[in-house]
């Protein structure tokens, strides 16, 4: 392929990662190395060609996309079958998760998990965690899962989705016929709020630039929303999860469903038919049948 051609792919690439501008030359130098080096469609975790059929008309993902202009706050809760926005980012470095292999993004998330570890943006929620909570998991994970915040028991144990609502949350990876380790699994905030009071909108804010590097580092091609807090952070959108539920939408790369949180099923145990229900639209976007596990 021309090098101009692949200059043009990989610099969309990066738009599309919200890439805006090349600081220094020397970015640009590596850029012309990278679109000699890689090809700018994806390998790792390749779209099948004829996608499972869904109840939506999903765009295929290798549609041509042009670079235009981000706006500040993209909305992105349009569903995929309307319009795709533009992913936000606060990500000032280029980023080419195609070109890491598993050691990269183990590294680079160990040092993102260094940074959190050591974060006291959010002043309350510093002083009175045990430990940050930072994420756990498949650094190549095709599913990624974000829930609202640690709790007791995160907060003790360091890792996301270990109290009663993972446990749940554990009951569901299985009926979907995928194990934990599989899977990337992390929060909106990587700090337990006090009482488990609802993150606020500051801190979510605050953590973003940590979920923002994780989701890019591990790359994942869908992303399960549990609960109204991360639904609309993921999705930068206002809307209530009982709107958002039962369809995908699109966040970069990745496609996102939301639904219920567990805490919510273990409240509102009838709800669990519908996160069901949403659960088998992913599981048909990506050809699995959870019958044949
Ligand atoms: N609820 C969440 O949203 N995340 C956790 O890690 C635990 C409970």
């Amino acid at each position: 392929m021309q090098l101009d051609r692949l200059l043009i792919q990989t610099l969309e690439s990066w738009h599309r990662a919200g890439v805006s501008e090349l600081a220094q030359a020397s970015e640009v130098q590596g850029l012309l190395e990278a679109a000699q080096a890689v090809p700018v469609t994806k390998a790792r975790h390749a779209v099948p060609s004829t996608p499972a059929p869904t109840r939506l008309d999903v765009p295929s993902k290798s549609a041509p996309t042009h670079i235009q202009n981000t706006p500040s706050k993209p909305n992105h809760s349009e569903p995929i079958t309307k319009t795709s926005a533009p992913q936000e980012t606060i990500v000032t470095k280029p980023s080419l998760p195609q070109t890491m292999n598993r050691e990269d993004r183990i590294n680079c998330l160990a040092e993102i998990a260094g940074r959190v570890s050591k974060c006291t943006k959010c002043k309350e929620l510093a002083e009175t965690r045990t430990q940050t909570v930072f994420g756990v998991g498949n650094p190549e994970a095709k599913v990624m899962f974000i829930g609202e915040a640690p709790g007791a028991d995160e907060d003790k144990q360091g890792e996301p989705f270990v109290g009663r609502a993972g446990k749940l949350l554990d009951k569901i990876i299985e009926a979907c016929g995928w194990t934990r380790e599989e899977l990337y699994i992390c929060n909106i905030l990587r700090c337990r709020p006090p009482g488990n009071r609802n993150p606020s909108p500051i801190e979510a804010d605050n953590c973003s630039e940590y979920l923002q590097a994780q989701i890019e580092t591990v790359d994942p091609d869908y992303i399960v929303c549990w609960g109204t807090i991360a639904a609309q952070n993921v999705l930068n959108s206002k809307t209530p999860i009982g709107r958002m539920r039962g369809e995908l939408f699109e966040r970069g790369r990745a496609r996102v469903l939301c639904t219920y949180h567990p805490s919510y099923l273990l409240r509102n145990p009838p709800a669990k038919k519908l996160v069901w229900e949403d659960l088998k639209i992913l599981l048909a976007e990506m050809g699995i049948d959870p019958d044949k596990k």
